[in-house]
């Protein structure tokens, strides 16, 4: 049987004047997890939300918080994300020199660990840490802006990857229900999608059509 694929709307795309409406909205709709894209304005050339914001939406849902850290020294943020009632936090291997203890930190709070890589960032780079993360995402564009396009190159590193780890696997960037398919072809399992779920007329079928990837 396929393994169900679970789907993290990205809030990115969201309305950030009315977040806690946004994020009920997507519940709703049958959302799994909330992705949270973190940014520094030096990791990537964007700059988001912080710590704060993660804090107040968990005060809106019981639904798992995914916080995706696109920031430089992710280190020194851990203890605010962790505080701030995130489930998930995944930092960037491109990011710190030690992701190893970074990893263990994240585990030693009892939340769940991700790493990332950018898209061309070889999937060797991941060998220290894929016997102790939960998940690993693969971004599938340039980390920093939404609505971009999905980039298939990506696609055959989630494969070779997917061999041998058995955690969550997944995708971000530009997905859509025909990159859906491919990246869940591949091996992922866990569909981030911001500009295609809330920029929806119907934002339930579009849930669905990513749950059916
Ligand atoms: C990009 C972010 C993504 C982004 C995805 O740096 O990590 O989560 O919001 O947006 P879409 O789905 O619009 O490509
Ligand atoms: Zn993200």
């Amino acid at each position: 049987m396929k393994q169900d694929i679970i789907v993290a709307p990205s809030i990115l795309a969201a309305d950030f004047s009315r977040l806690a409406d946004e994020v009920k909205r997507v519940q709703a709709a049958g959302a799994d997890w909330i992705h949270i894209d973190v940014m520094d304005g030096h990791f990537v050339p964007n700059i988001t939300i912080g710590a704060p914001v993660v804090k107040e939406l968990r005060k809106a849902t019981n639904l798992i918080l995914d916080s995706h850290l696109m920031i430089e020294n992710p280190q020194k943020y851990l203890d605010d994300f962790i505080k701030a009632g995130s489930d998930i936090i995944t930092v960037h291997m491109e990011a710190a020199k030690d992701v190893k203890s970074i990893i263990e930190k994240i585990k030693s709070a009892k939340i769940k660990a991700g790493v990332s890589i950018k898209p061309n960032t070889p999937a060797d780079a991941l060998n220290d840490v894929l016997g102790i993360v939960d998940m690993v995402l693969f971004m599938t564009v340039e980390p920093g802006f939404g609505g971009q396009q999905f980039m298939e190159n990506v696609l055959p590193k989630i494969a070779k990857i997917r061999k041998s780890f058995k955690g969550y696997i997944q995708v971000d960037g530009g997905i859509n229900e025909k990159t859906a398919k491919k990246a869940v072809d591949a091996g992922a399992n866990v569909l981030v999608a911001g500009t295609y779920i809330f920029g929806a007329k119907d934002i339930k079928k579009a849930i669905d059509s990513l749950k059916r990837a």
